[in-house]
């Protein structure tokens, strides 16, 4: 058996880059044989940005029931809230113990941020809290006591793996090999980043986003907000140069690209239509899904009774994994 296991911070509706490069991997690999899957809402990581208690359970909600809506089978793949299993901070205190401190300041999120504010004449420190800057422990303790052995993930997550790799790799030095499960990231080449409206990658913190389940006449509204270049309706149009097409190959069927690639070479294609063929695509793909959110959302006691189950069979495995590290360092 091989142990998968990923998180998605509530800090908003789940995106498209969301989608395909967090969650549909992961629900993919959740289906290969011999594999144990555990996906989790990671709400103590978003506590770090969210400071609107309504906000944040309505987050948690929505990411929850994008899981679901997406595919996710509760009675197959553990699905909990980081939040409603305690070991977790236990594991954090005893990671932290083994963290070199210069090991965080060399995390790529904490380090912008003080680049951020070097340029702006602050201080380095300026509105970093212990949250952000002890982010990739907690991430640790998220993976290390499930005993993963693989972290599906976007590219921009990698450095956060190979800090848990290293934190085990020091607690296993210190008391015995395979204490630890050294987890390793698993990225898909293609899908590790997908562009957002203005070309650069997908995230809520470009706002350049388009919603998972955004309403559809919300969802067209974005689409047409794509940045593309001043080409002519008539001209020749090149698939490789363009944000549309971009995110159109990526829902598309083989067939479906080709005829695309082909009409954008051949001309007479204007931006509009390029971006209601994208919307008709997109909305074919997504509409089932979101129905199945509409409804996840209307009745969130169904939420709650999944999140409950989950994180009693979560806590059964996380109490394991305690008990071994506790004996192993000698409190317990
Ligand atoms: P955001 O950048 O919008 O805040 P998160 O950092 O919360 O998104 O990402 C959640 C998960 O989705 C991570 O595994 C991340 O790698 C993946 N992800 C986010 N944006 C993209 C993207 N544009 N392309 C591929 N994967 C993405
Ligand atoms: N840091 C991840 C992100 O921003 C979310 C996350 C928290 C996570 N804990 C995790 C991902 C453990 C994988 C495994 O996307």
């Amino acid at each position: 058996m091989r142990n998968i296991l990923t998180g998605i911070k509530p800090t908003g509706m789940p995106h498209l880059g969301n989608y395909l490069g967090a969650i549909r991997p992961a629900l993919t690999m959740a289906e290969e044989k011999n594999v144990e899957a555990r996906f989790f809402i990671a709400d103590y990581h978003s506590l770090n940005t969210v400071r609107d208690a309504e906000l944040l359970r309505s987050y948690i909600y929505e990411v929850a029931a994008a899981w679901l809506a997406c595919g996710l089978n509760p009675n197959k793949v553990l699905l909990y809230k980081q939040s409603d299993v305690p070991e977790i901070f236990e594991m954090t205190t005893i990671l932290m113990a083994f963290t070199a401190k210069g090991l965080m300041n060399r995390a790529h999120a904490y380090k912008a941020t003080v680049d951020l504010n070097r340029s702006k004449g602050l201080d380095d420190d300026h509105g970093i809290n212990m949250g952000v800057f002890t982010y990739p422990v907690l991430m640790a303790a998220d993976i290390l006591l499930f005993d993963t052995d693989y972290v599906p993930v976007g590219k921009d997550q990698v450095q956060h793996i190979e800090m848990a790799q290293d934190i085990a790799g020091v607690l296993n030095r210190n008391y015995e090999e395979e204490l630890l499960v050294i987890p390793k990231s698993r990225i898909d080449e293609e899908l590790m980043s997908v562009p957002g409206l203005d070309g650069r990658k997908m995230s809520k913190g470009y706002n350049n986003h388009i919603p998972l389940f955004a309403p559809e006449k919300e969802l067209q509204k974005t689409v047409m907000k794509i940045v593309t270049n001043s080409q002519g309706v008539e001209e020749p149009k090149n698939p490789g140069e363009c944000n549309i097409f971009a995110l159109f190959r990526l829902f598309a069927s083989e067939t479906e690209e080709r005829a695309l690639a082909k009409r954008y070479r051949k001309g007479g294609m204007g931006w509009g239509e390029a971006k209601q063929n994208l919307f008709a695509l997109l909305n074919s793909k997504i509409a089932p899904m979101r129905a199945r959110y509409d409804e996840l959302i209307r009745n969130t006691e169904g939420i709650d009774a999944i999140l409950t189950e989950g994180a009693m069979r979560a806590r059964r495995i996380a109490a394991n994994t305690i008990r071994r590290l506790r004996r192993a360092i000698g409190v317990g």
